[in-house]
């Protein structure tokens, strides 16, 4: 006979928390957000930890290496998205961990047979006044001139201009060489006058680009990511498929940690790629996703590093209106937290708890981390950032993002599932979407931290663990939820807000 959960699962959304004694000291400039982001002994510190309790979903459209230098940045981990060549997976990791603060890689490239109609178009596109031409059109081709606004005369100039007949030609640029240090970098730009430096080998390709705007920016970043060589620290997604190649490249490649990308976790694959990556390397493993006190303890068993939860909470996921499974992200935390609790007690190792999709409201990562989880992971909330891989679109009059599940056709992640060997999806779980542009992550970020902070110092708590031990939380009621927002008002357009 079938084994019954009467107690309905519950959604962040049915939560709210119950403010503690706010003594003096608690001021949001006091808060530490410090969290393990692996295992450790009892009295032991974790061999990482984040700064910040964020990490970015295993997503084509959240996580790349231009992801996980924005976030390590700030504090948190990106987990690189494995639904990609074993190769291009590796590469991007090592380009996060050859990464310079300062020096970034040009996004927005042409070549010189393209056309003014070309620069304006990408211009649009990407919101960047800076193009760099290259032989090739590559971010890291030979570099033959750069376009910025100065360049051409959008009244008078045709749409069909060749850019080598406007573009500041090599010979007139000034470039730094390989090595160059950014306060170097730095001295050029101010030296010339320059908005922006590219930075060249002795092939004359393109390395990397130096902007004026960026120096006072990087000079202060107390809260960033660095492993002992100062490079930023990454995560990766891989699958129960092809771990054996894959694991190595991403290791030689330097990743710090990987994380077996599913939305079920609790499976005999998940078990034997934990194995194989605890008996042959020496890199941590988070495993996953799972909504049960059973799936916690089969894959802590099995050796993971740490432990996501949440099974069709995303905002693009269909998993459960497709396949019936699932658990709301509340339940789900709750009973997962309280296995690892016991856990702890019983052997003295803790096993950090992540926390996966479905959160909506900045407050639901409060409650997340009140209810025991060690840090969230998001892919809607970081989708709709400068910093994702995807494209900016005018859509009506609104800057929308393209953000897109896993699990949908357009990612031909089947990996992801466990389909028993079969190498095309049967059915989506996922869907394709938009969202709406929001800005920089580092502004957003900002904002959200200051929720938190803030509602923690309500709660009495200066630290993550405190909050868990103090929280008090309350379930609310359908009617209850109504007087939550702003109601029985006329708003005015200024005070709608998204988030
Ligand atoms: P969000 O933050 O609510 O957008 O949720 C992001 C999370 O959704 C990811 O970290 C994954 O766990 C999950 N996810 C990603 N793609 C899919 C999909 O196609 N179907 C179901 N879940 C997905």
């Amino acid at each position: 006979m079938a084994t019954y959960f009467m107690e309905p699962s519950r959604t962040f959304s049915e939560f709210l928390l119950i403010p503690n004694l706010t003594t003096k000291d608690c001021n949001p400039a006091n808060v530490d957000l410090k969290t393990p982001l692996v295992k450790f002994k009892k009295g032991e510190e974790p061999s990482i930890s984040l700064n910040i309790p964020f990490s970015s979903a295993v997503m084509q459209a959240v996580s790349d290496n231009g992801m996980a230098v924005a976030l390590a940045r700030c504090g948190g981990i990106s987990f690189i998205y494995g639904s990609q060549s074993i190769e291009e997976e590796a590469e991007m990791i090592r380009k996060v961990k050859s990464y310079k603060a300062g020096f970034v890689v040009s996004r927005s490239n042409l070549t010189p047979d393209h056309t003014l109609s070309d620069v304006l178009e990408l211009k649009e596109r990407t919101g960047h006044s800076t193009v760099a031409i290259t032989e090739d059109g590559t971010e890291n081709g030979k570099l033959l001139g750069i376009v910025t606004g100065r360049d051409y005369r959008r009244s008078r100039d045709p749409l069909s201009k060749p850019v080598r007949e406007f573009m500041t030609p090599y010979a007139k640029l000034v470039v730094g060489k390989t090595g160059i240090t950014l306060s170097e970098a730095n001295n050029l730009i101010w030296d010339h006058k320059l908005n922006c430096l590219p930075i060249v080998d002795e092939q004359q390709k393109l390395e990397n680009l130096v902007f004026r705007k960026d120096y006072d920016e990087h000079k202060e970043n107390p809260l960033e990511l660095l492993d002992t060589n100062k490079s930023y620290i990454v995560g990766a997604g891989i699958n129960t498929k092809d771990y054996m190649e894959r694991v190595p490249a991403l290791v030689e490649a330097g990743v710090d940690v990987l994380v077996i990308d599913s939305s079920d976790g609790y499976s005999e694959w998940q078990r034997e790629t934990v194995q194989f990556v605890k008996a042959n390397f020496d890199v941590k493993i988070g495993a996953g996703n799972v909504v049960d006190r059973e799936g916690f303890l089969y894959l802590v068993e099995s050796g993971a590093d740490f432990v996501k939860v949440g099974i069709g909470g995303g905002s693009i996921c269909i998993t459960r209106e497709q396949k019936g499974i699932g658990r709301g992200q509340a339940s789900a935390l709750m009973e997962v937290v309280a296995a690892r609790d016991e856990y702890f007690q019983e052997t003295g190792i803790y096993v950090p708890i992540c926390s996966d999709g479905g959160i909506v409201y900045d407050y639901h990562i409060t409650l997340a981390l009140a209810m025991g989880a060690d840090f969230v992971m998001l892919g809607r909330y970081f989708a709709r950032f400068d910093e994702s891989p995807t494209r900016k679109l005018l859509v009506g009059n609104n800057f929308v993002k393209e953000y897109w599940g896993e699990g949908s056709n357009r990612a031909r992640n089947w990996q992801r599932y466990d389909t028993g060997g079969k190498s095309k999806l049967l059915f989506e779980e996922g869907v394709d979407s938009y969202v709406p542009y929001a800005g920089s992550l580092q502004e957003n970020l900002d904002k959200t931290l200051g929720k938190i902070k803030s509602t923690m110092c309500n709660c009495g708590s200066l630290s993550l663990d405190e909050l868990k031990q103090k929280a008090r939380i309350t379930l609310v009621s359908a009617t209850s939820l109504v007087e939550g927002g702003a109601h029985d008002v006329i708003l005015k357009e200024s005070s709608l807000s998204e988030d």
